[in-house]
């Protein structure tokens, strides 16, 4: 087998940030922690076990990022049944999606940044039966403000769905240092979407008065012990927000700080949602770094995007792109120490 390849994104200031072609997945985030550094991206210790193991660790997901309800869906009167991976849904492109393809790798110069690199794939037509070919690229870019940026585009020759995001699972403890339950979490948005049945039902709730309402920075510990119907279900967060800006500009959506050692990220984003998830699905069986197992809360995803189910519920923002069209979204994570 050969050696999976490493890529790196480093900056003046100490971060280092490395990512793989395969599934274009964020390998380690360093972070300087006096004179050494501390590693805040989960996942594996070799590249290879990042291409084998948790499909969606550090990855970057489409065609359609989170879930589509049965996996079916209509544009223009067609209706298209994608593939029920995560059962009976659809979820994060299906088996063959955007975080298992490998994608082509160049670096390039951008401005404002330190160091930056292009992703490109190509999506045939019919894709996991997703209509029309997708040309899509990813940059990810460093920034001496200390500054990962994710750019991405796409353009298609017929009528489909987009939705991108990245996915990486953060904990400012250090990954394999235990949870994420110390942790604040603080989410700029005055409305989230309910689940129904495994996808958002369609309701647009306001959180004033609920554990969601994550305006001002709570405890994440506090927040999952909850009772609340949502919270309760999941236990914990895995839902979509309505973040308090129109889509397309650029703004805060999320922070996550940890208090005793003053680390934090800041998810930036031109994108109308954030879903957050709080990684209940890992029951300590597999292990990550340093053989560490992956336990409930021991990270937490912040995935800027549109919103789960979109094409079902016509009072979502739309995630249709048309040829001529061009889908493009930013999410930048700002990391601080
Ligand atoms: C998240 C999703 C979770 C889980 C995870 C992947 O985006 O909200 O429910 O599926 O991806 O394991």
């Amino acid at each position: 087998m050969s050696e999976v390849k490493t890529y790196q994104l480093t900056n003046k200031n100490g971060l280092s940030i490395e990512f793989i072609a395969q599934g274009g997945k964020l390998t380690k985030v360093l972070i300087p922690n006096g004179k050494s550094y501390v590693d805040i991206a989960l996942g594996y210790d070799t590249a290879q076990q990042f291409v084998d193991g948790d499909l969606y660790i550090g990855a970057l997901c489409g065609r359609f990022a989170n879930r589509i309800e049965n996996g079916k869906f209509a544009l223009n009167g067609q209706t298209f049944q994608l593939e029920q991976n995560d059962n009976p849904n659809h979820l994060h492109g299906g088996f063959k999606g955007f975080n298992v393809k490998e994608w082509n790798v160049e670096p390039i110069e951008k401005e404002g940044c330190t160091k930056a690199f292009k992703l490109s794939l190509v999506s045939p037509d019919g894709d996991s039966n997703y209509p029309g070919e997708l040309k899509v690229t990813t940059i990810y870019g460093i920034t001496e403000k200390n500054e990962l940026l994710i750019e991405f585009e796409a353009v298609t020759n017929k009528t489909t769905i987009v939705n991108l995001t990245s996915h990486p699972y953060f904990n400012l403890n250090g990954t394999g240092n235990g949870t994420v339950l110390n942790h604040t979490l603080q989410v700029n948005a005055n409305e989230f979407t309910p689940l129904g049945n495994g996808v958002p039902s369609g309701e647009i709730r306001k959180v004033a008065g609920t554990p969601f309402d994550l305006n001002q920075p709570k405890e994440i510990g506090d927040q999952v012990k909850s009772d609340y119907e949502q919270i309760a279900r999941m236990k914990g967060y895995d839902h979509n927000w309505v973040v308090n800006k129109p889509s397309g500009i650029m703004g805060l959506a999320a922070k996550v700080a940890e208090p005793v050692s003053g680390r934090f990220i800041e998810v930036y984003s031109t994108q109308p949602g954030i879903q957050i998830y709080t990684a209940m699905h890992f029951d300590g069986k597999e292990k990550g770094k340093d053989n560490v197992p992956f336990i409930p809360y021991c990270g937490i995803a912040m995935e800027a995007q549109g919103f789960p189910d979109a094409p079902n519920k016509s009072n979502f923002p739309s995630c249709v792109l048309n040829p001529g069209e061009v889908y493009k979204q930013t999410i930048i994570y700002k990391f601080g120490w």
